[in-house]
């Protein structure tokens, strides 16, 4: 096909050589129709009337109808194809002495399906900000979602052309699977594309891929896979400096395969099934901290395995935004960006957010979490405090999307603690610019993305087992973002290092 259109082209450039009396204007036009669509095809930049005009088809199987050769537009239903295929059209109209040539070039194409999952927050996120970006480019395209932390009205979701389905507990639900299935049956063909959360990417895809692999119709067009988190660091930290990586994850590739086929039921586990989707599809793997892989030397045979699908998360989506969007993507994440613009504005006083945390691991109750938190903020503003900020600030408090009671509780502390909604993600003040002039709190996923400058200081739990400052340091956590230079050594600090400052005046523990 390709070669008939390029010998069309070279007869019509040597043919209009010849006539050089006659004035050509060419204006083509090139889309992706989807099956079953139809398109209307018609001159561009050109008059409304003509001496006479015609149209020919220049590619693809045959399929224009001889009533349509004469009418100066005409209906192109996509035909439901075993693969995608191109069909040129090209018009030539003249009036008064001149030419105009129309060469529409049609690709007709599956429907896309998008499937998005993720029970956290930063995939969501992220997820959520893709669509925005394209929905217009595929206007076309259904979305199926299934989030936990990001609510969509029926307003909202139908701005996205999504539909919403639940997770069973936090992974893909049976609802969501067979809603994806009914979708495939009622087309020809589907492209479908998975977006999901690495961590969870497992037991997220398998329950679909599972099932598909059987559906001839159904291509996967791309696997996007977004970070949860601090916890795939912390997991690669642990898996580092095991044996001979890159065999064990071929290996399990296999294992993926297997299940996939139907001919076995053992399943990768862990990392082994996080990072083999790039061997059986095209897959991004967009990681909170790409860097991760180049400044661990002991991640490099990874960094390799899994080549050009390692992908860096961006933040400067929003900036990019029409006008409208922001607003659409504001109204989602829940964000009342002027408000915390006017919080910010109310007094000259420099801004600090504490960042505050869920329950650490350990057997203490909500409160007594909550009061080693308090404490933090106490050492943050207490002048007594060897760790205080330096002068006074206005106070902000950014709960953890899952403080719960531990969030009213540090609120209830401070009489003049201006509260950020606990729902919102904190990496929304970064995306939209609204960081605060310092910001500090409990280790979290959040500053692995937030600038270093901005952050005061930041305390890592530590458990009642260990002690010991040295033993403290060897947490995965601590060490992962030491590596990542978000702290310094010296700088890492342990809740039960600090002072206590509940009598007003913070004396050593
Ligand atoms: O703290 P954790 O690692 O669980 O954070 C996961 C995500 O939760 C962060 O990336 C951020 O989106 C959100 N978070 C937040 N405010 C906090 C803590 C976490 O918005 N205080
Ligand atoms: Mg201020």
């Amino acid at each position: 096909k390709r070669i008939f259109c390029l010998v069309s082209a070279i007869l019509l450039s040597a043919c209009n050589d010849n006539q050089n009396t006659v004035d050509v204007v060419v204006s083509t036009v090139n889309d992706n129709v989807i099956e079953n669509n139809t398109y209307q095809v018609k001159p561009i930049d050109t008059p409304t009337t003509f001496d006479s005009y015609s149209w020919i088809q220049t590619c693809g199987t045959p399929i224009l109808k001889d009533d349509e050769k004469y009418s100066l537009s005409f209906d192109f239903v996509a035909p439901e194809l075993d693969q995608d295929e191109k069909f040129c059209f090209e018009f030539t109209g003249d009036v008064d002495g001149k030419r105009y040539v129309t060469q529409t070039n049609l690709t007709v194409v599956a429907p896309t399906l998008e499937v998005y999952v993720d029970h956290a927050s930063l995939p969501s996120l992220q997820q959520l900000m893709k669509i925005i970006q394209q929905k217009n480019e595929y206007s076309q395209n259904e979305r199926f979602i299934s989030w936990g932390r990001i609510g969509l009205t029926e307003d909202n979701a139908e701005k996205l052309n999504a539909h919403i389905y639940p997770l069973a507990g936090n992974n893909t639900s049976q609802e969501l699977v067979d809603a994806v299935i009914d979708y495939a049956d009622s087309k020809n063909r589907l492209n479908l594309e998975l977006n999901t959360n690495t961590a969870h990417s497992f037991p997220n895809l398998a329950p679909i891929l599972r099932i598909i692999s059987s559906k001839s119709n159904i291509l996967i067009s791309n696997i996007n896979l977004y970070d949860d988190g601090s916890a795939e660091y912390v997991n690669l930290y642990n898996w580092k400096d095991t044996e001979d990586k890159s065999v064990k994850l071929s290996d399990s590739f296999l294992v993926l395969k297997d299940y996939f086929n139907g001919i076995s039921s053992e399943k990768p586990s862990g990392i082994y099934g996080r990072y083999n989707w790039h061997q059986l599809y095209n897959t991004s793997y967009y990681f909170l901290r790409k860097d991760y892989l180049t400044v661990e030397p002991q991640l490099h045979d990874l960094r390799e395995y899994l080549g050009g699908s390692l992908k860096q998360m961006s933040w400067d989506g929003f900036s990019q935004l029409s006008k409208g969007d922001k607003e659409l993507f504001l109204n989602i994440v829940g964000f009342d960006q002027e408000k915390l613009q006017q919080e910010y504005q109310q007094s000259e006083l420099p801004n600090f957010v504490f960042t505050g945390t869920t329950t650490w691991a350990g057997g203490e109750t909500k409160e007594y979490y909550a009061q080693q938190q308090v404490n933090v903020v106490n050492n943050a503003i207490n002048e007594t405090s060897p760790y205080y900020l330096g002068r006074e600030h206005d106070l902000f408090f950014k709960g953890h999307p899952r403080g719960g009671i531990i969030n009213d509780i540090i609120l209830g502390s401070f009489n003049n603690m201006i509260d950020i909604p606990a729902k919102v993600s904190f990496e929304v003040l970064m995306m939209t610019g609204m960081l605060p002039d310092t910001v500090g709190g409990i280790a979290s996923s959040l500053y692995f993305s937030i600038p270093a400058e901005k952050v005061s200081f930041i305390v890592f739990t530590s458990s009642d087992t260990i002690t010991d400052r040295e033993d403290a340091l060897k947490s995965p956590l601590v060490q992962v973002m030491m590596t990542l230079g978000i702290v310094k050594e010296k700088d890492v600090l342990f809740w039960s290092d600090l002072p206590d400052c509940s009598s007003g005046v913070c004396i050593a523990q």
